[in-house]
């Protein structure tokens, strides 16, 4: 598909978001060294979110999503959708300051994040690049680089 090179540094971010997504997903062993216990894990998933996540869901939130809204109905509601679940993961990682079920709360923190990551990946951004001609995708990906997603043409 042409164009498809445009959204591709939100595509970079969102495979380290699924990296954490394994790593600290219940029972899983991928590593017998990196953050084998559930402290490691927590304070690994809180790091990431302060680090990464809150500013990938801004830079989505205040940056990609207004310059996408209005292109279809259909679109305009993907988009409500994963705003509603940038706030519920954010509300699930405040949890884990509670120290509580700190087992079960990764694991829907991983269940969450990852169902997110595939409905932008498989569902919205095929749609954003069908409903736009290749020099739409351009003047996108443009506006991207100009507000903050500086990898834009590296990925
Ligand atoms: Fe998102
Ligand atoms: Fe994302």
């Amino acid at each position: 598909m042409a164009g498809q090179k445009n959204l591709h540094s939100i595509s970079h971010d969102h495979f380290t978001g699924m990296m954490l997504t394994q790593i600290i997903r219940k029972g899983n062993s991928v590593n017998d060294d990196f953050l084998k216990n559930i402290d490691e894990k927590v304070n690994y998933t809180i790091h990431f979110y302060d680090q990464e996540l809150a500013n990938h869901f801004y830079l989505e939130e205040q940056v990609l999503f207004p310059l996408v809204r209005g292109l279809s109905e259909e679109i305009d509601g993907i988009i409500n959708r994963i705003v509603d679940e940038h706030q519920f993961v954010t509300e699930l990682v405040k949890e884990l300051n509670f120290k509580t079920d700190l087992e079960n709360k990764l694991d829907r923190i991983s269940r969450v994040l990852e169902e997110h990551i595939k409905l932008e990946e498989r569902v919205l951004f095929p749609k954003i690049h069908e409903a736009l001609s290749d020099n739409e995708l351009t003047a996108l990906a443009r506006k991207l680089f100009e507000n903050g997603y500086e990898n834009i043409y590296k990925y």
